[in-house]
């Protein structure tokens, strides 16, 4: 049997992770994940404050140690002073992605003109994507929507395994060869 794909979820928040209030952001992107995906995988969660040293340990720690293909962070992408999630993925790059932020802005600019306010980005680091999202659930489903048709391939590209979508869910998008 092959091993279960690994894919990190992050969720950056300072009460959430002071425990002022209940993660919702992270068991969501889980739940989405399962939705979407046919290839099994295993989810490794982690849930950091607004700190930039802490969330570059957990994506450093998430790709090197723990082998994720795939990491996704939900919060702090935002122009407040503590919102560094963009900072810190951009930190621990190899290279930048511009074109998964461009797309969620848009899309997500349908949804609420508030949209613009995001930084969120994508990077490469070793054979993981880091894909950020805002920290409000409901743009989880608008964001990833939009962007995941090419991370199956995205993924193939660094030499991770091969993610299969439901397609009546979502279409995967392999350009033929
Ligand atoms: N994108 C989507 N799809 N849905 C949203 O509700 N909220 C916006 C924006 N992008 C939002 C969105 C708002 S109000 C902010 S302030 C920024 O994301 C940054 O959010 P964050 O700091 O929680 O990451």
């Amino acid at each position: 049997m092959t091993t279960p794909a690994r894919i990190g979820i992050v969720t950056v928040s300072d009460r959430a992770s002071r425990g002022d209030y209940e993660d919702r952001g992270g068991p969501a992107i889980r739940d989405y994940l399962a939705d979407v995906l046919a290839t099994p995988f295993e989810p490794v969660a982690a849930l950091v404050p607004d700190e930039r040293p802490t969330i570059e340990a957990a994506l450093r720690r998430l790709a090197d140690d723990d082998r994720c293909a795939l990491i996704v962070t939900t919060g702090g992408t935002g122009p407040a002073p503590r919102d560094v999630t963009p900072e810190a993925t951009e930190a621990v790059a190899d290279r930048l992605m511009p074109g998964f932020g461009e797309l969620m802005r848009r899309v997500s600019l349908e949804a609420v003109p508030t949209a613009i306010l995001s930084r969120q980005t994508a990077a490469i680091r070793g054979g993981a994507l880091i894909v950020n999202l805002p920290g409000q659930p409901r743009a989880i489903a608008e964001c990833l929507d939009a962007v995941f048709p090419a991370i199956p391939y995205c993924i193939d590209l660094i030499g991770g395994p091969r993610l299969e979508t439901r397609p009546e869910r979502l279409e995967a998008f392999r350009p033929r060869k």
